[in-house]
């Protein structure tokens, strides 16, 4: 297993690019099982959680090659091939978006339930109930979803709670059921808008997508398609909360900009300077001592949950206290105890989050419990006086691609070593 070590307080410096959004790019990739033939889907970024989805599609009978940061597919249905197994399924949760696809093209569908994770339990109860409203026979049974139907039938859904993985899963099924189907509740996150497009260059035929309402009218078939995934926002977050910790002057490009505005905002409000040099590139520096800054997690457009840990460890040292409240998942401040470790001064009471600014933290040894509370402490350690390590990097490299390189290029001090 490997470790990130961190020496702490060299200004960042120069330029760093965006990578496509790994939470775009895995239901894109999903949606490639509605039909056949070559497809060609550019700016996947390479992430373990990618590799992962391809494996999983090759389960499913869709082969597939990597040039760069482009994948090439090659779909062929197969009535046969329709399970996702436990062992791909426990390392990453979003193998659940095949569920919806394989339903709607081959009428069934065996996929290994997902457990719960560090943040929470994360249920897929609200995917399973909609798809029954469809026309699903659904069952779990010895940990597997096994789901049946003939062809599914468009229906009218309002979810409880906005799900993002629930809303793509639905919408992917919706595009081939019979008639037409209406999503209430609907997620309008950034990535469900870039699935929704690249279903429609499959043919698919979707109205409302990134409002609260979605409708889709199922087709019989749909077809082959290229498509370039978008940039990931919340990749661009974590490098501008690197300036934000460790001070300096960088050019962040390919940067979704018109899909970040509350992470931006929150940015802006604590002081860091962020200027817009064209659409997808943002020039930020930290010209003067960051102030404390509230955040609520919410639904999109709201501030996003993936972006709490990163923006919680900018405020460890920001003059003044603040506040931070998740609302989405009910465990997701493990990193707190780790950034503590570091001298980072974080009560936690119910859903909350109260940061005092402290002058500094120290370097310790700490661990990853998550994907962004990895990058959380990596953040910390940054501005922290002397070395960090950042333990279980496999967290990490599920959803950074070329991290430590991308950061050394700007002049991070961080190197990865066998542990
Ligand atoms: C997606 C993102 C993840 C992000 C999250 C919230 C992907 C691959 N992952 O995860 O990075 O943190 O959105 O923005 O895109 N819930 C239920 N029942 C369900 C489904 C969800 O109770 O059937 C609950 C969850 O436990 C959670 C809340 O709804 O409390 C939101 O979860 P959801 O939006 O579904 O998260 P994911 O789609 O899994």
């Amino acid at each position: 297993m490997d470790k990130l070590v961190i020496n702490g307080g060299s200004e960042l410096k120069g330029s760093i690019r965006v990578s496509g959004a790994k939470n775009a790019a895995l239901p894109i990739l999903s949606a490639v099982i509605l039909a056949d033939g070559k497809f060609k889907i550019s700016e996947a970024p390479e992430l373990v959680d990618i590799a992962t989805m391809l494996k999983l599609l090759a389960e499913l009978g869709i082969s597939s090659k990597r040039d760069g940061k482009t994948v090439t597919l090659n779909s062929k249905f197969d009535p046969e091939k329709i399970e996702a197994p436990y062992d791909l399924v426990k390392t990453m949760r979003a193998s659940v978006l095949t569920l919806g696809p394989l339903l709607a093209r081959k009428g069934k569908a065996r996929v290994s339930l997902p457990g719960g994770c560090a943040i929470g339990e994360r249920p897929v109860d609200l995917h399973l109930k909609a798809l029954e409203a469809m026309g699903a026979e659904i069952k779990v049974e010895h940990g597997y979803v096994e789901a049946v139907c003939k062809r599914l039938k468009g229906a009218e859904i309002t979810f409880d709670i906005v799900t993002v993985t629930g809303t793509e899963n639905i919408m992917m099924a919706a595009t081939l059921a019979d008639g037409e189907t209406v999503l209430r509740n609907a997620a309008q996150e950034p990535e469900v808008v870039d699935l929704a497009r690249f279903l429609k260059k499959m043919g698919a035929d979707i109205q409302g997508e990134g409002t609260k309402e979605i409708r889709i009218k199922g087709m019989k078939s749909l077809t082959n398609a290229d498509y370039i995934v978008m940039p990931d926002r919340i990749e661009a977050g974590t490098f501008l909360c690197c300036v934000a910790a460790a001070g300096g002057d960088v050019e962040v490009t390919n940067v979704p900009v018109q899909e970040m505005r509350a992470t931006l905002d929150k940015l802006i409000e604590a002081g860091l300077e962020i200027n817009k040099l064209n659409d997808t590139t943002l020039r930020v520096k930290r010209t003067k001592p960051l102030s404390a800054t509230d955040i609520t997690t919410l639904p999109y457009p709201g501030f996003p949950t993936d972006m709490q840990a990163q923006f919680m460890a900018v405020m460890v040292c920001a003059d003044g206290v603040s506040v931070a409240t998740e609302t989405i998942f009910e465990n997701r401040f493990m990193h707190v105890a780790e950034l503590k470790r570091m001298g980072a001064d974080i009560m936690l009471k119910d859903k909350s989050c109260i940061i005092k600014g402290v002058k500094s933290l120290m370097g310790a040894p700490v661990m990853a419990s998550d994907l962004r509370a990895s990058a959380s402490l990596v953040i910390a350690a940054l501005m922290a006086e002397g070395e960090t390590e950042v333990s279980r990097l496999y967290h990490l490299d599920r959803g950074y691609e070329k991290f430590v390189d991308k950061l050394s290029g700007i002049g991070a001090n961080l190197k990865r070593v066998k542990e």
